[in-house]
Order: structure tokens, then sequence, then C-alpha cells
């Protein structure tokens, strides 16, 4: 069996790493402020109280390089260790040196390429986990494309297009669909399951609008656990379904919707003692950090003005914000960018209580042609009206046709999108019209999910018209008339 980096054999945890990571996590409670244990023995995704928590640790100075990763856990666990709290160059630094290694992969196997995933290249801030216990595909390094009227560069045409109709001079779009499985959820999952691995668990489940459920069930199938994904029947992308039944996990179609199936698996999974790995689940929002993470650093650590993003379940909403916070914190950034939360208006919990100034919190039955999207009732709500107001953001709403225009100019510039994703661009174009985000801000907009997910939503389709003949005269007619 090969050793890995930590010196152990191949599937031996390093008891003493662990029960130390374990140690430095704590859980605080979103509503009350209550303190829980970051690891219970019966995983604990709720307070008392109802309110859903949020993952503390103090963050864990990286090691000198001369140190193996053991003597680096004596070193942390020392009470007399001189590691010197790190400043933002620092940081920066060690992130860079990082992504700037080249992946190689040892012949013997059971190497983790953890620098070259987009999501454990930040562990330091994500989860102290060993290395041992990680499993990663791994996720991350999505595309960031300058699409900005004045930023997108020369002969880009059909790139700047997605500028111009946004109204933004220099704009990017973070293109989170090009993660393993297709969507961001890879980010939080890589996490998610390692803590259910960690923990012990025997199988993990989640509710999902489609996303989760193919990324859960990557994951899961990679270590071999058993994987139940509570689905709403019948509004699910084909492309996402197709995946999640592919990766082997047991589909379980609720007839009722997303906030249905989301009530039923916590329900079952307390009682059943499966691992829950929704973004109920906290620490998949701290993978989901690494979102903000990535794009701080290809623009250099030169924080923008502005991220916008499709809000759902407000898991997202909640890592991203999260995620800036942090970064400002450690002297990361110089400022800190405010988030555009984008919902579909047929679907905008969130956007109503916003407009109430949060004094007001009512679900709604959801309707809207994205159905990632399509949740009436989000688990991370408290979590997310925090980073609103952390961040001085704001929360818009765009109809299903504004939804599917914007799908169309990023579609159509080669870049191409699921139609929640497209909330995004909608959603700048919106707030650039209503003059909150102004024309020379820097924005960057996520997009969250990759085109195939749903080949049919906002798709041009094939006209039904007869096969042209295999014969060249037809063809050169068919194209005289086109050029
Ligand atoms: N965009 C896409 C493509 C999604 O799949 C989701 C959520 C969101 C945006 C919203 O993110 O929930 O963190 O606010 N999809 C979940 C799922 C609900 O089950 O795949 P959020």
């Amino acid at each position: 069996m090969g050793m890995n980096s930590m010196g152990l054999q191949a599937g031996q945890v390093d008891k003493k790493a662990l029960s130390l990571a374990f140690a430095a996590l704590s859980l605080r409670c979103v509503e009350c402020a209550s303190l829980y244990p970051g690891v219970e023995a019966q995983p604990r995704y709720r307070c008392e109280c109802g309110g859903v928590l949020d993952v503390e640790m103090p963050f864990q100075h990286p090691w000198p390089r001369e140190m193996s990763p053991q003597e680096g856990y004596d070193a942390l666990a020392s009470a007399e260790n001189d590691l010197m709290p790190l400043a933002g160059a620092d940081w920066r630094q060690l992130f860079d040196e990082r992504a700037a290694r080249s992946p190689i992969w040892s012949l013997d196997g059971g190497s983790l390429l953890l620098d070259h995933s987009g999501v454990w290249r930040y562990r330091e801030l994500i989860l102290p986990l060993p290395t041992s216990l990680i499993v990663s595909r791994p996720e991350g390094n999505t595309g960031l494309y300058p699409v900005g009227i004045e930023n997108c560069g020369d002969g880009r045409d059909g790139h700047q297009r997605i500028g111009q109709f946004a109204g933004v001079e220099r704009l990017f779009l973070k293109h989170e669909g090009e993660n393993p499985s297709g969507s961001f959820k890879d980010r939080g999952m890589t996490v998610g399951l390692s803590m259910a691995r960690a923990s012990g668990a025997r199988a993990v489940a989640c509710a999902s609008t489609g996303n989760t459920s193919a990324s859960l069930a990557s994951y899961a199938a990679q270590v071999g656990l058993p994987c139940f994904v509570f689905l709403p029947a019948g509004h699910v992308a084909a492309g996402k379904l197709a995946q999640t039944l592919a990766y082997g996990a047991t589909t379980i179609h609720i007839d009722g919707d997303f906030d249905a199936a989301m009530r039923l698996v916590e329900q079952v999974c307390h009682e059943l003692g499966v691992y829950l790995l929704n973004s109920l689940n906290p620490y998949r929002i701290e993978g989901q950090k690494a979102i903000g993470f990535e794009v701080l650093q290809q623009l250099d650590w030169q924080a923008p003005d502005w991220l916008a993003l499709p809000a759902g379940n407000l898991g997202n909403t909640s890592a991203l914000g999260k995620a800036l916070l942090q970064a400002y914190q450690l002297g990361l950034i110089g400022h800190l960018p405010r988030i555009a939360s984008i919902q579909a208006s047929g679907a905008n919990p969130f956007y109503r209580s916003y407009l109430s100034a949060f004094a007001t919190r009512e679900p709604v039955q959801a309707h809207t042609v994205a159905t990632a999207i399509k949740i009436g009732d989000p688990v991370s709500f408290t979590r997310a009206r925090r980073v609103i107001e952390q961040t001085n953001g704001v929360v818009e709403e765009v109809s299903d046709e504004e939804i599917l225009a914007a799908k169309s100019v990023i579609d159509r510039a080669g870049i191409g999108c699921e139609p929640a994703s497209a909330a995004t661009l909608a959603g700048i174009r919106k707030l650039v019209g209503r003059g909150v985000i102004k024309r020379d801000e820097r924005v960057v907009g996520i997009l969250t999910g990759n085109l195939l997910k749903d080949s049919v939503t906002g798709i041009p389709q094939q006209p039904q018209n007869a096969p042209l003949a295999a014969n060249i005269d037809a063809v050169r007619k068919l194209l005289h008339g086109l050029l």
C-alpha cells in the first residue's frame, strides 16, 4: 500500500491530527449565538433554538516548509509555539506560491494535489483537516472571463456584448460551471464529504433542485458511501438527474417542492443517523467560501467593487460574504466588495424581506423557469441577511423573461450557463439601470452552473424539417441563402 504525504498508509487516519483539528472547530448559532463543539457524536445542523450554525475556528498558521505535517501539528498544539500571526502579504504569497506549482501525480498513487484544488489551496482559511481525510476531485480553478465594454480585450466582440448588455465597463464572469460536476456545489461538497468521512458517516443525503445532488453523488461515489437524494418530482433539469443516477445515488422523488424535500431530508437524517449534506451543514459553507478567495486571487488581490450571484437557498450568498469579510479582516484585500444577491421574481422571499429592511420574513410558493433557484423558504436566510448587512449589499429580483434574455446573451457569447446562473447578469443589468451599480465600477458576476445541465430551457430548438439531401448542390443552395 502506498504511503501518503503524512507517512501514513492509505486509509489510515492520524487520530492525533484529527482530534486537534476537531478541537479547533466550534459552531455558533446565527440566531441566538449559542456555542457548540464543532463535532459531536450525533452531527448537529441546528441550534436548540432552531437557528442554523456557523463554523468558527482560529485561522491555523501554515507551518514552515521545513517542518513535516506531523511536526506542524505538534507546533500548533504546543502552548509555546512561536508561529507569529501572518500579515495579508504573507497569506497572498503563500496562496500564490501554491497556485503557481504545476500539478504532478506520483505513479504509486495516494498523493492528493491539495495545492491544485481551488478549495484546499486556501486550506488554513477553509478547514484544518488532516490530508489523509480529504476527498477532492480536485475542484475549482474555474475561468474568470473579462467581458466588460472596456476590459474584454481586442477581437473579442462576442464577449464584449455581455458588457454592453450589462452596461458595465469592467465586468468579469466567474464560471463555476467549470467545476468537476458542472456547478459551484463541488467546492462545498469536497469539504462536506471530507467531514462526513472524518465523522465516520455510514451514508450521506441531501434535498436538491439538481446540482447539489449531482455533486454529492459524485463525491460519495469517489469514497464509496451510499447516497440518497430527495428531489422535487418533475422539477429537476434532465442533465442534473442523469448525472445523479449515473454516479449511482438513490433518488427519492418527492411529490412536493424543494422546500418539502428539504424538510423531509432533515428529519430523516436526524432519525436514521445519515449525514446531511445540504448547505444547512455549516461545513459546506466553508468550502464554498473558496469561490471568493479564488476570484480575489485571480484579480491579483485587487478587490472588485461588486460581486453578484443568483440566490435560492442562500448558502452561496452566505459563503461568499463570509469569504470576503475574512479576506478583508486578514488584510488579503484593501476594501470590502458589496454583494448583490439576485432572486427570480417568482421565488423571491429574500428580496421581499430586503424591501422591508428584513423586518418581515415570509416563505413563498416558488415558480420560475430557473429550477435551480425555485425555492420558497431558504434555509440560510439569517446567514445571508447578515452578509447583505455587513457588506452593504443589495438584493434584487429579475423576471423569467429577464433571466432568459441574459442567458441568451451569455450563451451566444460562447460561454453559456444554465438558467439560474443567468440571473446574475440580468440582476447586474437591472442594478446598473437603477443606478445602484455604476457603469465604471468593477463587477464580478458568478455563473453557478454549466449550460449542459439544462439543455432545454432557453435553448433554441432544432427546426423539425426533414434532413437536407446529402448532395453538394443542396448544401450550396442552403448556405448561399445564409451567407
Ligand atoms: N445557481 C445554481 C445553478 C444552483 O444550483 C443553486 C442552488 C443556486 C444558484 C443558488 O444557490 O441555494 O446557495 O442560494 N442549487 C441547490 C441545489 C438548491 O439543490 O442544487 P443557493
